[in-house]
């Protein structure tokens, strides 16, 4: 065990005490969660793997939830309307959400602080909604990261929210700003102008939660809306889970193999190992 590396989502801002056992054991504790979001880190990144998964799985469990279909059908009893969609926060698992709920035949609009997703969300096929009288993130934000925004984005975020949400039957909110509460983005008042029956799937509920009165873990119903507090939703499909996150630590181990040493070698200066190894 001397000199093992412990590869895995440690969360050493929380967990400091563990880190320093692990040490102590002698092992090399890696944090696979702080990979930086560059293009040679891309195969190896356990967040997207997994949050691919949970804005699949997000849609799934609000289709499962929701008491209609989400497809226009057109049949000799009547017409179905389709259900109205909104996604919060396009990232990994947004974008993901977005093409889950176009597949199932959805109305799908979609909105983000930062500029760069207005193209890749009208690139699936759905409407982007976006503060237009205050600048958001420019491009892709730093380091693909957003941070907090203003007090005046915010208000004119909250404005653009309230008349787009009442006309919504679903929404799945995933925004995170990293080492900070998830940002909220519905609040309570809001959430009674949806009409009785519409769904809500919080991806951020362990960070705080984007919706007013989520709690993580648990299905709450205000105002006659269902709102989910997911908790890695990516557990619920274990197989592709599991599948995916091996895979993301063989890239990882592959990148840095040493064939002369027939053991991964990881250099102290390298931009990835310094994102990983906790200070
Ligand atoms: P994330 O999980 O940190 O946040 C989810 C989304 O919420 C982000 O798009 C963020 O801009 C948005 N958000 C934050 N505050 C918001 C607010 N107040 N209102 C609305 N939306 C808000 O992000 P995620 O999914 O990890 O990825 C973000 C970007 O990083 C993507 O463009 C992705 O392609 C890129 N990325 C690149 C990687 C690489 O190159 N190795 C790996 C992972 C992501």
């Amino acid at each position: 065990m001397q000199g093992a590396m412990l590869l895995g989502a440690l969360d050493p801002a929380r967990r400091a005490a563990d880190i320093a056992a692990y040490r102590a054991a002698g092992l090399d504790p890696l944090a696979m969660e702080r990979l930086p979001r560059i293009t040679r880190a891309q195969s190896m990144d356990i967040l997207s793997s997994q949050s691919n998964l949970a804005g699949y799985k997000a849609v799934v469990d609000a289709a499962a939830s929701y008491g209609r279909a989400f497809p226009m059908m057109m049949t000799a009893a009547g017409t179905v309307s389709p259900a109205k969609l909104f996604v919060m926060g396009v990232g990994v698992a947004g974008l993901q959400a977005i093409a889950t709920g176009r597949r199932l035949g959805a109305q799908v609009s979609a909105t983000d602080v930062r500029s760069a997703t207005r193209e890749q969300i009208m690139s699936l096929g759905a409407k982007p909604v976006f503060v237009e009288n205050v600048a958001g993130i420019e491009g892709e934000g730093q380091g693909g990261y957003a941070g907090e925004m203003t007090a005046e984005y915010q208000a004119a975020q909250a404005e653009l929210v309230s008349s787009h949400i009442a006309k919504q039957d679903i929404v799945i909110t995933t925004a995170l700003i990293p080492g900070r509460p998830a940002p909220r983005l519905i609040s309570d008042a809001q959430l009674a102008t949806m009409r009785a029956g519409s769904v809500i799937v919080d991806l951020a509920a362990e960070a705080g939660g984007n919706v007013e009165g989520c709690v993580a873990g648990e299905n709450v119903v205000r105002h006659g809306v269902t709102i989910i507090g997911a908790v890695q939703l990516s557990r619920t499909l274990a197989a592709d889970a599991s599948a995916l996150f091996a895979r993301n630590l063989y890239n990882f181990l592959a990148a840095f193999w040493d064939k002369d040493a027939a053991a991964p070698i990881l250099p102290a200066d390298d931009e990835i190992v310094t994102a990983i190894r906790p200070s």
